[in-house]
């Protein structure tokens, strides 16, 4: 394993450990928006995964979640760390156990290093660029479904700006042609659910680079395809994200065009 897999795997799972103790205890919530909740875990994971970063690459950057980074030195760094401490946070504080630690790291802008791990059903998801994608250490791949109408997809809504979010017409268009969509509540997870081939695509707007930097390598190790919603290249932090397992992006964006024709006034 390479040597920044390795940081980022015992990282995630040091900090992964601490939100399973607190998955069982009473949560402190405050509102960063309307519905944008954080815990004290959110806090306690972040300053931990930070500090081992920080220990042992100072050179460089980090984006974290709740601020706990140094973004303004991350524009013009070659490698920078993205973390998303708890990933699902509203999951967590109402004791669904869909939840994660999401470790990516970037160099030049392109993710080489992912590391997700769910402390609840033990499952740890890792990639390194050239390398491949892992489940706990078993290798995995998207899936082969060829059809839209045979695939079961996944989507997020923001928590921000919800009512301008033209999501729902999406939710809807692929709910008619598809076998479901599934709103787990946790980016990473769902990225990494099309690496190991349970969803067949997963699309969302507005995510951050701490929600998707280990996921989308995950899914592109695994042999998925990973672009915005209009079929041009993603970039961490994009607007817009498809990820599926390739055979169904075509028609992933051909039915993106239809909701979004849908939701025009
Ligand atoms: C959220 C989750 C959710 C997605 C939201 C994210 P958080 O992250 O990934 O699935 O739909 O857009 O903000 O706030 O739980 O870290
Ligand atoms: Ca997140
Ligand atoms: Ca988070």
């Amino acid at each position: 394993m390479n040597e920044y897999l390795k940081f980022a795997s015992d990282t995630a799972r040091e900090a992964g450990e601490v939100l399973r103790r607190e998955f069982d205890r009473p949560k402190q919530i405050s509102y960063k928006g309307e519905v944008d909740i954080v815990t004290e875990s959110d806090k306690r994971s972040e300053a931990i995964i930070v500090a081992r970063i920080r220990e042992r690459f100072p050179g460089h950057a980090i984006i974290a979640e709740e601020g706990g980074g140094a973004s303004a030195a991350a524009a013009g760094a070659k490698y920078c760390w993205h973390v998303d401490p708890l990933d699902g946070t509203t999951n967590f504080a109402h004791g669904y156990p869909c939840f994660a630690v999401s470790i990516g790291l970037s160099e030049d802008g392109e993710p080489i290093t992912g590391v997700v791990f769910n402390p609840v059903s033990n499952e740890f998801f890792t990639a390194a660029r050239g390398e491949g994608a892992y489940l706990n250490e078993r290798r995995i791949h998207v899936s082969s479904v060829e059809k839209l109408a045979t695939s079961l997809v996944a989507t997020g809504f923001p928590t921000h700006q919800r009512k301008r979010s033209a999501n729902m017409n999406y939710y809807w268009e692929f709910t008619l042609r598809s076998h479901g969509v599934r709103r787990d509540g946790s980016a990473a997870l769902d990225l990494c659910s099309v690496a190991c081939g349970r969803f067949d695509a997963y699309w969302e707007f507005r995510l951050n680079s701490w929600d998707t930097a280990a996921g989308v390598l995950l899914v592109r190790e695994a042999g998925g395809k990973v672009t915005a919603v209009d079929g041009t290249p993603y970039h961490l932090g994009g607007l817009s994200l498809i990820a599926s397992n390739g055979l169904i992006h075509a028609e992933m964006q051909e039915v993106s065009e239809i909701a979004e024709r849908a939701a025009k006034p």
